[in-house]
């Protein structure tokens, strides 16, 4: 409740971000309660070029992200850098995810119409735990610019949290890890996209 509560606000103030930038221009004298939302973020125009023509994440997803690492301060148009840190998003997430899968799973005792949950828990939390295991190989993949091999273990962890969310749909249970399957796509593609345009 809380968490949806903050994520609205968040895509809320996101939301007057770009409504201020797209309808103020360059000349946004900011009266004193826009202080905040007239900021222009430093990564938006590397965003714009990577999520404006994406079917996978927009521009709010990829300023948010980048913006929740502190080296993105000083990237600058370093898009190889960029898609370093939307990486090392992905394994805190992925990393995360499988922690909160192992106390779903501790939780739960596996009966009646529960056990298919627990079953569909079970194939995400091997889904993440590779996932979590080819990312240390991933990321220096990343950081060498080696393009094939980074692209297809990004791509490879796009893929199991798609098939973790998929497992729940088919099974016709509810996943209790739509938001992380979902984040953990999207910074995959992130970091994916950003490498393209790393030269
Ligand atoms: C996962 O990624 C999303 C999107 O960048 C972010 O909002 C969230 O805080 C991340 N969670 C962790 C645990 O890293």
């Amino acid at each position: 409740m809380a968490m949806a509560a903050a994520s609205y606000l968040s895509s809320a103030s996101a939301i007057l971000l770009y409504a201020a930038l797209f309808f103020a221009g360059a000349h946004a004298e900011a009266k004193p309660t826009e202080v905040v939302t007239s900021e222009v973020p430093s990564t938006l125009p590397v965003c714009k070029t990577v999520g404006g023509g994406s079917t996978f994440f927009d521009v709010q997803f990829c300023v948010e992200a980048l913006g929740s690492d502190g080296r993105s301060a000083n990237a600058g148009t370093n898009y190889g850098a960029y898609s370093v840190i939307a990486t090392d998003l992905l394994t805190a997430n992925a990393t995360s995810t499988a922690t909160k899968i192992d106390g779903l799973l501790r939780e739960r005792g596996g009966k009646g119409d529960e056990a298919t949950t627990t079953r569909c828990l079970r194939s995400c939390r091997a889904l993440y735990g590779g996932v979590v295991k080819r990312q240390i190989s991933c990321a220096a993949a990343v950081r060498g610019r080696s393009g094939g091999e980074a692209t297809r273990c990004l791509e490879t962890a796009a893929s199991a949290a798609k098939e973790c969310e998929e497992g729940f749909r088919k099974s016709k249970v509810a996943s209790p890890v739509t938001m992380e399957n979902d984040d953990a796509f999207k910074l995959a593609k992130l970091a994916v996209a950003l490498l393209s345009w790393a030269h």
